[in-house]
């Protein structure tokens, strides 16, 4: 049987909700990643450290008896975060970064920035005290192609915030366009970018032809094949700009097969086994490890972890659901299982 053991990986973008969700889903996570980037996007969204504290513990709750598992906490950065906010967060130990969300670009953004502009205090104090800045990358002006949003992001709002804050250390979150991959390649080593399974898996063409399938749909929405390629070739390049965020989204079934579906995909199920795939087809499984166990740390300034996963080499059917959530790939089957003795 061909078996795969690499450093116990990171999740650098991760949805994990609250209450009985985050109940389901956690162990997911926890029994294939040591530590995740916790997104703050919850209702309320997470920006105080005091807020963060709470949630870290209902987390610290919810992991499986003998698992270690780490929840890295961010805050969501809104119109009426403080420089002195930001100067907080910084010295405690467990936040890790701020996220902005643009008002109106995905799933519980609200609360989000509507003039990227009028934040740029805010920036700057991050830059000074060194706390990195994760961005949604789309803009959210309705008269904006869905597909575009990205790139308008890049030449909007990116371009102009690396010129002015060139210290302040940014993670472009699930990048999607080959003109996202071109842009953190060209930018300073500290700008790096998560990329999602579903990203490097599948095309529109997954989510639109043959009938809408709203489990594929997510935001930043899937794009075109080239697209696929260029994200493909960034995560199998070995460049340590480039490091895995899965961005598992779990959202009841009842709210996605709907007339006005919400956007996120669940994959924290199999995550490793998504990415061992992609790999294994791209024929790089040998810079799976760099990908999934190194450059998330090194860009967080994390030390890497010494525990390790073994991947098999074996067919499994993925379940229809987990409770009310509907898998990425629903009854489908995957070609690697994550074996982990702690589990
Ligand atoms: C995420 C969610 O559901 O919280 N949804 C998604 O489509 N990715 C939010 C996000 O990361 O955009
Ligand atoms: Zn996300």
């Amino acid at each position: 049987m061909k078996t795969f053991t690499l450093t116990r990986p990171d999740d650098c973008h991760l949805h994990i909700r609250t209450g009985a969700l985050l109940k389901t889903v956690l162990p997911h996570t926890a029994r294939q990643f040591a530590r995740a980037i916790i997104m703050p996007n919850l209702k309320p969204p997470v920006t105080t450290v005091a807020q963060a504290l709470v949630y870290r513990e209902e987390i610290l709750q919810a992991i499986p008896a003998n698992v270690s598992f780490e929840p890295l906490m961010t805050l969501y950065l809104t119109a009426s975060t403080t420089v002195d906010d930001i100067a907080q967060a910084a010295q405690h130990p467990h936040i890790h970064a701020f996220k902005l969300y643009p008002a109106g670009a995905t799933t519980n953004s609200d609360a989000g920035v509507a003039d990227v502009k009028a934040v740029y205090p805010l920036f700057e104090a991050m830059e000074k005290h060194d706390i990195p800045l994760l961005v949604h990358g789309e803009v959210a002006q309705s008269e904006c192609d869905i597909f575009d949003r990205e790139k308008a992001f890049i030449d909007e709002c990116l371009l102009d915030m690396t010129r002015r804050f060139p210290q302040l250390r940014i993670v472009f979150e699930h990048v999607t366009t080959q003109e996202a991959v071109q842009f953190v390649e060209e930018a300073s080593h500290l700008i790096g970018a998560t990329i999602t399974p579903q990203h490097l898996l599948f095309n529109r063409n997954t989510l639109l032809a043959g009938g809408i399938k709203p489990h594929y749909y997510c935001l930043p929405i899937l794009k075109r094949e080239k697209h696929r390629q260029a994200l493909l070739n960034a995560a199998t390049s070995g460049n340590a700009k480039f490091f895995l965020g899965t961005d598992s989204a779990p959202h009841l079934s009842h709210l996605k097969e709907n007339a006005c579906g919400c956007a996120g995909c669940y994959s924290a199920f199999g995550a490793m086994e998504l990415y061992a795939q992609v790999f294994e087809e791209a024929n790089a499984l040998d810079k799976l490890e760099g990908f999934a166990s190194f450059f998330g740390a090194d860009f967080y300034r994390l030390p890497r972890n010494t525990g390790k996963i073994t991947l098999e080499k074996q067919t499994w059917t993925i379940p229809d659901r987990y409770d009310e959530i509907i898998p990425l790939k629903t009854g489908e089957t995957l070609a690697w299982k994550v074996t982990n003795p702690l589990f």
